[in-house]
């Protein structure tokens, strides 16, 4: 069975952490919080431990791990030559929602990188995480703590949801923060490269590096047959709540009309529909479809807290459709655009 244990975020109980840490050490996966989303953690230098976390997540094994550690020298043993930008960037944005690709060092399992010879590292900005990773002694391997291709968990009961039975321990310490992943950022090649937008924004790293470029497929971009993804993930559907999800981009009036339309269209074909909104135009629908909404259009950071969440709590009223609206690409608005982008099963370009 699956334990579960309630602790304190800002202060986690050492006795539980250090139970934790056990499991961890004897090859376990537990799930703890971080300031992204949940993750699903193995020992990152056990390469049995971390093909446990692909069993548990029934994940394709060539998409690779990002390797979490409490401190700089944990992260500097992990890679061979570090990038020249990489020690700027880890004083700026770490602890915290930035994982940077570098070239690996020798002993990291295969199972972490997928093959690969660069490595994912990152130093998560969550007390029950860094707390976790210490007493562990190990850089801990996580993806996020859900079923493969589901919406990514922000509470211990997405995680329960989704692996019950399938891990052994639960840390939770209530809603993860910011709801959304970290930025994944490529160093390996001769300019910084999103390989998938996150809490750090393009515009900070803008102001802290010469160049940073946006990988083509972040901005929904589908790959050519020949194209290979320079990271694996992206090649995978993602965060896909049960019911397909059309999503609207565009001028917000065309937006509320066209959505509106298809509503109707669909209603009127007997599906149930959902519709995925924002306080200030929620009101616009008719009746008839259940709304569920994203916070405030001028706030995406409130979108990036609660989009999750809301996916999955389409699924538990059974919608068949979720219709959704787009938002502006600035800021933390880019990430929760491409996680719905890739959530989405058609796009609408209003
Ligand atoms: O916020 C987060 O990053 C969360 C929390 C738990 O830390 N973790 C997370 O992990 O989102 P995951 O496995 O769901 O996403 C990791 C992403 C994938 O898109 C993967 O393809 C990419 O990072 N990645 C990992 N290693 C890579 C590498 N060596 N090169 C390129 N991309 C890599
Ligand atoms: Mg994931």
């Amino acid at each position: 069975g699956t334990r579960v244990w309630q602790l304190d975020p800002d202060r986690p109980d050492p006795e539980i952490i250090s139970r934790a840490a056990e499991i961890i050490k004897k090859g376990g996966l537990v799930a703890f919080p971080t300031e992204t989303v949940y993750g699903l953690g193995a020992n990152g230098l056990d390469g049995e431990a971390v093909a446990g976390i692909y069993r548990a997540k029934g994940r394709p094994s060539d998409n690779p791990l990002i390797l979490h550690v409490a401190d700089l020298d944990m992260a500097n043993r992990l890679s061979r030559n570090l990038p020249p930008q990489a020690p700027l960037l880890m004083e700026k944005f770490w602890p915290g929602p930035l994982t940077l690709v570098v070239p690996k060092a020798g002993g990291i399992p295969q199972q972490v990188t997928g093959g690969l010879d660069t490595v994912a590292v990152r130093m998560p900005g969550h007390p029950v995480a860094l707390a976790l990773i210490k007493a562990a002694g190990v850089p801990i391997a996580a993806p996020s703590a859900n079923r493969s291709g589901r919406p990514s968990p922000t509470t211990a009961d997405h995680v329960l949801a989704d692996l019950e039975g399938r891990v052994d321990a639960i840390l939770d310490g209530g809603p993860a923060g910011l709801g959304l992943e970290s930025t994944v950022l490529d160093l390996t090649g001769p300019c910084p490269i999103i390989l998938r937008p996150g809490g750090v924004t393009y515009e900070q790293l803008a102001g802290v590096l010469k160049e940073v470029a946006i990988d083509r497929s972040v901005l929904g971009e589908k790959l050519s047959k020949d194209q290979v993804p320079r990271s694996p993930g992206m090649k995978y559907i993602h965060y896909a709540p049960a019911a397909p999800v059309i999503l609207f981009e565009g001028e917000p009036e065309k937006v509320r009309q066209a959505l509106s339309r298809r509503a109707a269209e669909l209603s009127a074909r007997g599906k149930r529909v959902g519709i995925l909104a924002t306080e200030e135009t929620a009101a616009g629908y008719a009746g008839g479809a259940k709304i569920l909404t994203m916070g405030r259009r001028k706030n995406p950071a409130d979108a990036a807290a609660l989009l999750f969440g809301r996916l999955r709590q389409f699924d538990q009223l059974q919608v068949d459709v979720i219709l959704a609206e787009g938002m502006e690409t600035r800021g933390i608005g880019l990430a929760v655009m491409n996680r719905l982008r890739r959530a989405a099963s058609e796009i609408v370009k209003c």
